[in-house]
């Protein structure tokens, strides 16, 4: 089973170019955050508040983990994880080890911090904008060990799944070499 797992910070875009990502290539897709919320009947501002950040990263760990396992009942996926998935090296390692492709979206910090605005969607983590800005800075250097990494700024939504597409044709020529 073939594993691609979107990475970046909060309004990078993983969801939605995941989704599309996912129908390009005819793979299914699954969201992280939505895993979460289905199996813990919750929201994630909701387990956030009954759990604290610590509780909350227990669970996406374990989720993660699940999704990662080998299932008949699931093809090839396109996982989108949440902004602080890929800092916890023990998901990075989960990911390694169910050779799961690593892409990172990217974006100014000033364009992550807008399309958060914009979107219905409650993040605890993006409140303030300090706060916003300081963990952007402490993520990159993790969001750096990505093994494939796009660019968002201005583009279409498809623009950027086709051009992950084109990445991981590449990669897959590279490693036949
Ligand atoms: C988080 C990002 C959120 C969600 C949670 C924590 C983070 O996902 O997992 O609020 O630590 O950056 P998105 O990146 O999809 O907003």
């Amino acid at each position: 089973m073939r594993r691609v797992a979107l990475i970046g910070f909060m309004g990078a875009g993983k969801t939605t170019v995941g989704r599309a990502l996912a129908s390009r290539l005819h793979w299914d897709f699954c969201d992280l955050d939505e895993v979460i919320e289905q199996r813990e009947d919750q929201s994630i501002a909701q387990i956030f508040a009954a759990c604290g950040e610590a509780g909350f990263r227990r669970i996406e760990s374990a989720t993660l983990r699940d999704l990662l396992q080998d299932n008949p009942a699931v093809g090839d996926l396109v996982l989108a994880l949440g902004g602080g998935a890929f800092v916890q090296a023990e998901n990075r390692a989960a990911l390694e080890q169910a050779g799961a492709i690593t892409i990172l979206l990217e974006a100014p910090v000033e364009e992550l911090r807008r399309r958060c605005t914009d979107e219905q969607k409650v993040r605890p983590l993006a409140r303030e904008q300090e706060r916003f800005n300081q963990l952007y800075a402490a993520r990159r250097a993790d969001y750096e060990r990505a093994q494939l990494r796009v660019q968002t700024l201005n583009k279409a939504v498809e623009h950027v799944a086709a051009e992950i597409e084109q990445l991981l044709k590449a990669a897959k020529a590279e490693v036949k070499k």
